[in-house]
């Protein structure tokens, strides 16, 4: 089944434990969390010292999405903080495999994010090294952005990837889902998808996190 990200970007930070704990009984399966450093992406999020906060709150994997320059400095603090699932982009890291390392070093999962221009050849010789692939469908920075279409045949792309090595790759699509562009990333052959606005944006949860989940 596919399983459903809920993106706390678009919660309410001011009650944000509510938040956490109204899309796990929703039926969520992560909690993606946007870590944004005003660099990298022209937008400031959240640190290691709130991964730090809401830890205590949810049994689900923490699935933190660094949109940073040089992740290696800050790595080691998400871990500790508790994250479960850390993803780097390869647009900002020189040394991809080798960051890619230190995560799984470090005892959690280990994602590599694409943004819409980058091709997924960038990614072929480290796919034997990684959990989970996501795949940006807006330009990352901010929540509530349209789903740009043109990404899906990289999606194909990846699945072909993941089943050519033959392991258990997450296939994670990330911006503009909502219930029909749940459709077409699932039938390209995504297994987790991000959502932030369509779900914080409805006041039940878990009717919209139903909603976007795609069975095949
Ligand atoms: C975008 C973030 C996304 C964002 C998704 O830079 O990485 O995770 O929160 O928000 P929606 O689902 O509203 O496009
Ligand atoms: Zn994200």
């Amino acid at each position: 089944m596919t399983k459903i990200a809920p993106s706390i970007l678009s919660a309410d930070f001011a009650k944000l434990g509510q938040d956490i704990t109204e899309v796990e009984q929703g039926g969520a399966d992560y909690i993606h969390v946007d870590v944004m450093d005003g660099h990298f992406v022209p937008n400031i999020t959240i640190g290691p010292l709130v991964v730090d906060a809401i830890r205590p709150l949810t049994k689900l994997p923490l699935d933190v999405h660094l949109m940073i320059e040089n992740p290696d400095q800050y790595i080691p603090s998400f871990v500790k903080a508790g994250a479960d699932i850390i993803s780097v982009h390869v647009e900002a890291c020189p040394h991809l495999h080798r960051t890619v390392h230190m995560i799984k070093e470090l005892g959690v999962k280990a994602g590599v994010v694409l943004n819409p221009a980058t091709p997924v050849d960038t990614i072929k010789h480290v796919i034997e090294e990684v959990d989970l692939v996501l795949l940006m469908t807006v330009n990352p920075g901010f929540g509530g952005q349209s789903f740009i279409h043109s990404v899906l045949p990289k999606v194909k792309e990846v699945k072909e990837l993941v089943d050519a090595v033959g392991k258990e790759i997450d296939i994670e699509i990330d911006g503009g889902v909502n219930p029909e562009t749940a459709k077409l990333c699932v039938e390209a052959g995504a297994n987790v998808l991000v959502a932030g606005s369509a779900i914080y944006g409805k006041q039940d949860r878990k009717k919209a996190i139903e909603s976007i989940r795609q069975t095949r």
